[in-house]
């Protein structure tokens, strides 16, 4: 059967499975087939808006829905989706009034509940996400993450960290455009600092690092030249793979750091972690696990948001803050000594400068009391 006689609901399958396994130009080409046969179907122009946000052609996905929607303006996935690209252009109260139209159209949508109580908290409307949330939750949404949006509004206990699939499908979603939106918008200083801080104690030796939480590699990219071998590990799939595309790790893995590290008993001089620990409020068991897999005298740094109270807090952005004496006391518990501690902005968001510490230790060869 040639493409042209092929029925539009195979052709509309084939797009799926394609944009399922992230090959946008494979399902465009699909889309194009079924949208010459079938011109007026909403979902194939919502699934062409999909595969145009997935290459960054984010105008061109916002003309596709806007067109979904004169065709059906009831497609709620269309305004979902539309609301997605806005969100991702940083029109969120556009966004937002997309969230709100596709969850009046599908109310059990726990999905896209948990999206819009999101927004509604950036804006502002604490109340009406914390609403939202409880929609949410009751409609089946997981509970972890349920409680975790409801923690960053103040309303509940913080967890210890933040759900590992929230901070995978976040960083899923945006390791196409992380590093741009990073450096770009946010003005990110992370790296730097680090790098700034740790550079010098590593004279002309080359050494055995991880990058923790590695990310797309921003980081490796300024530790390459003191590493022997190079690490990096990342919750994410999608940030392994853009760090992957830049050549400079001589491994990769995904998973989660705490884990990663103890498997690894005294193999690294130098553990970095570069704005990673703010997705984890309780830090006693990533210095447990920077305890086991550094060497004696081996150097572990990072950054933190700073917290000026208490020992850790999830924020309204949430990410947790840290306060210093937590970190410091932490340190000393664990068999650490302090290298130095910097206060500086890190980078900036919703138009505020984002203060943390860029914090330095090295591990003593023993514990000491
Ligand atoms: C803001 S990005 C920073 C990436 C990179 N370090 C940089 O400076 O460009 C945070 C990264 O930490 C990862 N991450 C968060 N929690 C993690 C965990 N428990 N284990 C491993 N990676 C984690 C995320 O997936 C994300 O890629």
């Amino acid at each position: 059967m040639s493409d042209l006689q092929t029925p539009v609901a195979t052709l509309s399958a084939q797009a799926e499975t394609e944009l399922e396994a992230g090959r946008a130009l494979q399902a465009l080409v699909h889309l194009e087939h079924a949208l010459a046969a079938w011109p007026e179907q909403s979902s194939l122009i919502v699934m062409r808006g999909r595969a145009l946000r997935m290459l960054g052609r984010l105008h061109e996905a916002i003309d596709c829905h806007s067109k979904a929607l004169t065709v059906d303006p009831r497609a709620a996935m269309a305004y979902a989706e539309r609301a997605r690209v806005r969100q991702e252009l940083g029109e969120e109260e556009a966004a937002l009034a997309d969230y709100q139209a596709a969850v009046a159209l599908a109310p059990d949508r726990h999905d896209w509940l948990l999206a819009l109580a999101v927004l509604l908290a950036d804006r502002g409307h604490r109340d009406a996400a914390r609403e939202a949330l409880l929609r949410a939750g009751a409609l089946g949404a997981p509970s972890e993450h349920v409680r975790f949006l409801l923690a960053s509004l103040g309303a509940v206990p913080p967890p210890p960290a933040l759900p590992g699939d929230y901070v995978r499908t976040l960083f899923d979603a945006y390791a196409p455009r992380f590093e741009r939106h990073l450096t770009r918008r946010l003005h990110y200083r992370a790296p730097q600092y680090l790098a700034d801080a740790v550079l010098p104690l590593l004279g002309t030796r080359r050494w055995q690092i991880v990058d923790l939480g590695c990310g797309t590699g921003l980081m490796g990219g300024l530790l390459r030249p003191s590493a022997e071998r190079l690490e990096g590990v990342d919750l994410s799939a999608g940030m392994i793979a853009q760090a992957r595309a830049r050549g400079l790790y001589d491994s990769l893995h995904v998973g989660d750091l705490v884990a990663f590290l103890h498997a690894r008993s005294q193999r690294y001089d130098v553990c970095i972690a570069a704005d990673v620990f703010v997705y984890l409020g309780d830090l006693a068991p990533v210095f447990a696990a920077l305890r086991a897999a550094l060497r004696p005298e081996g150097i572990a740094a990072f950054t933190v948001e700073a917290l000026d109270e208490g020992e850790y807090r999830l924020q309204p952005t949430r990410r947790y803050a840290h306060s210093r004496r937590y970190v410091e006391a932490l340190a000393l518990a664990h068999g650490f000594a302090p290298s130095g501690i910097t206060r500086r902005v890190l980078r900036r968001d919703g138009g505020s400068d984002v203060s943390g510490y860029v914090a330095v230790f090295r591990r003593r060869p023993t514990m000491r009391r």
